[in-house]
């Protein structure tokens, strides 16, 4: 059967942007709920700024609290040398870089321009390397961005291509506010598959305008088999103005299953931690 990998996101894209702080334990109880439902790797949180993203503050806690099971990878973000000394030291099992296909979100998300993100990336990059570290690679804003409008193809392919030659070992496709369209998608695909193998590359799609489901049928069409998903549809990027959450896990992986894909995920596990995941959220069945 084909197989299909979802990436869970939940408790990093999904709740850096919520605006009520959520307690450490809530976000640990939420990752051990996810630990159990199939998921191979599970993006846990940030070691970022706290002054540019304070809800991940507390990543250091997180991934001391957890509860780790057998066969599941727990990532970390890491905008710099600094952040990934901190994830290692906190037993991250993997880490994540990340920059723009565009100068104008470079800017709003890392206050650096593509170029300068990079330059960052490199003493991060030969660190890791000497310690045998996993680094996954995203290019944010694949078709569009919230101020620099539509993003050529080419200029997804370039930045893709050169976090691959960096080191990284599959590079996330984010559409970050979730405006892509199947067509935009296809074609940004086609420009990247140019310079970077379907196997090294993974769909993040953002579920804003309704269509992550279609753009990841266009992705499974072009060869990609591996897919970022939030459980509950959890979140947006702080830094992107209207941007939703990540397409949610539990239709992702019923969308799949009706396809014929397998995915190793147990539906249930997921759907409890989708509910969990809804009280979490200020505007779900939480108070706040
Ligand atoms: P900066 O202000 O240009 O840099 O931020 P700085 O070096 O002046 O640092 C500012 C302060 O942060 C300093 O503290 C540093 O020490 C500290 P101060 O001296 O003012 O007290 N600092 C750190 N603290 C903890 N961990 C660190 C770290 N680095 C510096 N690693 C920086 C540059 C990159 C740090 C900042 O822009 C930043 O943290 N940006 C991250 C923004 C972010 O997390 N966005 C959301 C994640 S990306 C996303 O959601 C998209 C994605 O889902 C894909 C998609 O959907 O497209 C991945
Ligand atoms: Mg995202």
């Amino acid at each position: 059967m084909n197989s299909v990998e979802i990436f869970e996101m939940g408790p990093r894209d999904g709740l850096q942007n919520e605006k009520r702080l959520i307690a450490t334990a809530d976000k640990i109880a939420l990752v051990d709920m996810l630990s159990q439902a199939g998921f191979r790797r599970i993006e846990v949180t940030s070691f970022v700024s706290p002054k540019w993203v304070p809800q991940m503050a507390d990543a250091a806690e997180v991934l001391a609290g957890i509860h780790r099971a057998q066969g599941v990878r727990y990532a970390a973000l890491t905008p710099n040398l600094r952040g990934y000394e901190a994830a290692r030291a906190a037993q991250a099992d993997e880490v994540a870089i990340f920059t723009s296909a565009s100068e104008g979100f470079a800017r709003a998300n890392l206050n650096a321009s593509i170029d300068e993100s990079f330059e960052r990336f490199a003493p991060l990059m030969a660190q890791a390397q000497q310690d045998g570290m996993r680094v996954r690679g995203y290019v944010s804003v694949v078709t569009d961005c919230p101020f620099d409008g539509p993003v050529p193809p080419a200029d997804v392919a370039r930045v893709a291509e050169r976090l691959l030659a960096l080191g990284c070992y599959e590079i996330s496709l984010g559409d970050t506010i979730g405006q892509g369209r199947p067509e935009s998608v296809d074609a940004m695909l086609a420009a990247v598959l140019d310079h970077v193998p379907a196997e090294r590359l993974a769909g993040h799609y953002h579920d804003t305008a309704g269509r992550a489901l279609q753009n990841i049928d266009v992705s499974l069409e072009r060869g990609l088999r591996v897919f970022d998903a939030a459980v509950a549809g959890l979140g947006g990027c702080p830094y992107a103005p209207g941007a939703a959450g990540n397409v949610a896990t539990e239709r992702v992986a019923a969308h799949l299953a009706q396809a014929g894909y397998h995915t190793g995920l147990d539906p249930a596990a997921i759907a409890r931690a989708a509910e969990f995941a809804r009280t979490l959220r200020s505007n779900g069945d939480g108070n706040a």
